[in-house]
């Protein structure tokens, strides 16, 4: 203050202001908005539309009997941001599940403000009696109500807000959140060597073995791999190790990888007859982005992307093909259409793959692997061939054009299944892992039926390597961030079921540029950048497959930021391979913990608030002693020192927080 006039004046200017504020709020008188007469287009439910004055379903409201005229009818996950202007006021109403739906609905009714939880419902079912909401306005400038589907999923989640009102001076606005910017945490990586992804590989006993030493730092890099068991050499200029060991054993093998700017040293084990995914599987999947449209070309295009862009430097390996390869059933198109099979009985590709060949080995020459997908049907999801019928055969034909990896997608097997039992689920799966594993060659075999007959618990007694654990994670581009965080989320159930060689499969990653089926166009992921290093994480946390199903030949540096950050892979592909649980699970601030081979420890902080949060992490109460343990931040690879009593971390909404714990 420069002088005793400025002070005067900044008092009257205060007292002005108030004044003004006063006069306004007498003008304004109280009124009651209904909840339902706000623009409910921009309210989120993961199933349907938001409803005015009916449930989602598009019946009358009713909870535990009673109707309600006014409410608003929405599914869990559901979202909705409303902005008051921090006056005095009320939002009343009562929550429920509405009568007309199934008895397995259950969901926790949330009102989360500015300054913190405001309300907290029981979890509630069908037939519970309604509970009332109560949430004093006064410092309210944000409020976001949250219908949370809990533990059991989404199903039949139909959650009511009924007799919901402001009571209110200034009319409370509904609003869609302005996106957030994106931003860049993974740092560069540095000239010096580092070998990154996988560091156990398995294969069997007289099949082809090939595994490329992942690596980042200048090139040229030159690699060495002492005490290769008998029939492996590698290639000191890619990395590429090849051969057929005709031993069984696991074999600890020194690697190096040295350029100008240093040496890094690591050491892989290869086990011979012990397994073929002994690390979740790594690579990339032409689904979400090319859908039925999937050709030779695009294929090799997009394995040469993943070389070139140096995602294989990280360990990203496998090359797949999903449906749309094979002829389409009873189809005249002069691409994909013709006659199903040969003469012989054996599988015909159509037109957009001239040669499988070459593209297999166009695949291999890169240092990758080559994967395709087919349906014990009679057709696949697609409507495009499946093996029924002839699995030996088409197993013959993997082998014969080279493919190492295999989607075996239940799709029309509906029709030929007696019955729901679990041999009739397992019967399919039972007989092309018999004809793979008799085979000249290793195919990873990863099972896609979506979950049927808690596949997790039998998957890998059926001989699968990795099962899908519900159904697709991306149909619904609109809701694909809800979807991602209930399947992502519910594996922590599962969890126990998922491990070296025979992991649970939560679907793809579905980050770039995506195919929305809705509106059949290509268009970018819809997570928010925070909700890409929420989804990575949560893969990585709980040792799930990582396959990239985005555009790989248009990735953008944000997206490339994400997949490729060595420390982060790190902890998916950690060679315990034990999935990471729950720690700590309170008002949508979630924390996981992962054990690590080395005895280390992976920390992860999940916002599942829709706002940033402040989280105070108290060390002791998660197990770890004051200031022993080494802390680092993953996704930024900065230490952040030695642990203190409560530690609080800034999490953007829907963000995380990833740590490893050095003991
Ligand atoms: C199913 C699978 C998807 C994809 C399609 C192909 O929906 O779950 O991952 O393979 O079939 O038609």
């Amino acid at each position: 203050m420069k002088n005793r006039h400025d002070f005067i004046l900044l008092v009257n200017r205060l007292i002005f202001i108030a004044v003004l504020y006063f006069l306004t709020s007498c003008a304004s008188p109280v009124r009651e908005i209904e909840l339902s007469e706000l623009d409910l287009s921009v309210f989120s439910s993961s199933w349907g539309e938001t409803k005015a004055n009916l449930s989602i379903s598009g019946k009358p409201l009713s909870i535990a009997g009673k109707t309600y005229e006014k409410g608003v009818g929405m599914h869990a996950a559901g979202e909705a941001h409303v902005c008051l202007d921090g006056r005095k006021g009320q939002f009343t109403a009562c929550v429920g599940i509405d009568d007309n739906t199934k008895e397995n609905a259950s969901v926790i009714f949330y009102v989360f403000t500015n300054k913190g939880v405001a309300f907290k419902s029981a979890i509630m079912h069908k037939g519970d009696a309604p509970q009332s909401v109560e949430v004093d306005l006064k410092g309210v400038t944000d409020m976001y109500l949250v219908v949370d589907p809990t533990a059991d999923g989404n199903g039949y989640d139909h959650a009511n807000w009924v007799d919901a009102k402001f009571t209110v001076q200034m009319p409370p606005v509904a609003v869609r959140d302005e996106p957030e910017e994106r931003y860049i945490l993974t740092p560069p990586p540095s000239a010096a060597p580092r070998i990154n992804g996988s560091k156990i590989t398995g294969a069997s006993v007289g099949k082809p073995f090939m595994f490329t030493i992942a690596a980042t730092g200048e090139r040229p890099l030159t690699f060495t791999a002492k005490n290769l068991p008998e029939g492996l050499t590698l290639n000191p200029e890619t990395g590429i190790i090849t051969g057929i060991c005709n031993k069984n054993g696991t074999y600890s093998i020194p690697l190096t990888a040295a350029n100008c700017a240093g040496i890094c040293r690591d050491t892989l084990e290869i086990v011979i007859g012990g397994g073929l995914a002994l690390t979740p599987h790594i690579g990339w999947n032409s689904w979400y982005i090319y859908q039925l449209g999937i050709t030779q070309e695009i294929m090799e295009k997009s394995a040469q992307a993943m070389y070139d862009k140096g995602l294989i430097n990280f360990g990203y390996t496998y090359v797949n093909i999903d449906d749309g390869w094979e002829i389409k059933v009873n189809s005249n198109d002069e691409i994909v259409g013709g006659s199903v099979r040969n003469p012989d009985g054996t599988i015909r590709t159509n037109r957009n793959f001239p040669d499988m060949k070459r593209m297999t080995e166009f695949i291999h020459s890169l240092g990758l692997k080559a994967g395709l997908y087919s349906s014990p049907g009679r057709s696949t999801c697609g409507g495009y061939a499946g093996s029924f019928g002839h699995e030996a055969q088409d197993i013959q034909s993997y082998v014969d054009w080279g493919f190492d990896f295999l989607k075996y997608d239940w799709c029309s097997y509906g029709n030929e299944a007696k019955s729901n039992e679990l041999d009739e689920l397992q019967k399919p799966y039972l007989l092309i892992s018999k004809l793979i594993s008799e085979a000249p060659r290793d195919i990873v075999l990863n099972m896609c039926q979506y979950g049927m007959g808690e596949v997790w618990k039998w998957g890998k007694k059926a001989g699968g390597n990795s099962w899908r654990t519900t159904g697709d994670l991306g149909w619904n581009t609109q809701n694909l961030s809800n979807s991602m965080f209930d399947i992502g989320f519910f594996q922590e159930k599962i969890r126990e079921y998922s491990g070296p060689d025979g992991w649970n499969d939560p679907d793809y990653l579905l980050f770039g540029n995506i195919y929305d089926w809705a509106n059949q166009k290509i268009t970018p992921s819809p997570y928010s950048p925070s909700e890409h290093y929420t989804c990575m994480t949560l893969w990585c946390m709980m040792s799930a497959p990582l396959i990239f199903s985005g555009e790989i030949i248009t990735l953008d540096d944000f997206t490339k930021n994400i997949l490729c950050n060595a420390e982060v892979i790190d902890i998916d592909q950690d060679k315990l391979g034990k999935p990471g649980y729950s720690i700590f699970n309170k008002d949508f601030i979630e924390i996981w913990k992962k054990e690590l081979h080395n005895g280390n420890t992976a920390i992860a902080i999940f916002n599942r608030r829709p706002m940033k949060a402040k989280v105070d992490v108290d060390w002791k109460t998660l197990g770890y002693d004051n200031g022993h343990y080494n802390v680092r931040d993953l996704w930024r690879q900065k230490d952040l020192g030695k642990i203190s009593d409560v530690v609080s971390f800034d999490i953007p909404r829907h963000g995380c927080v990833m740590l490893k714990i050095e003991h």
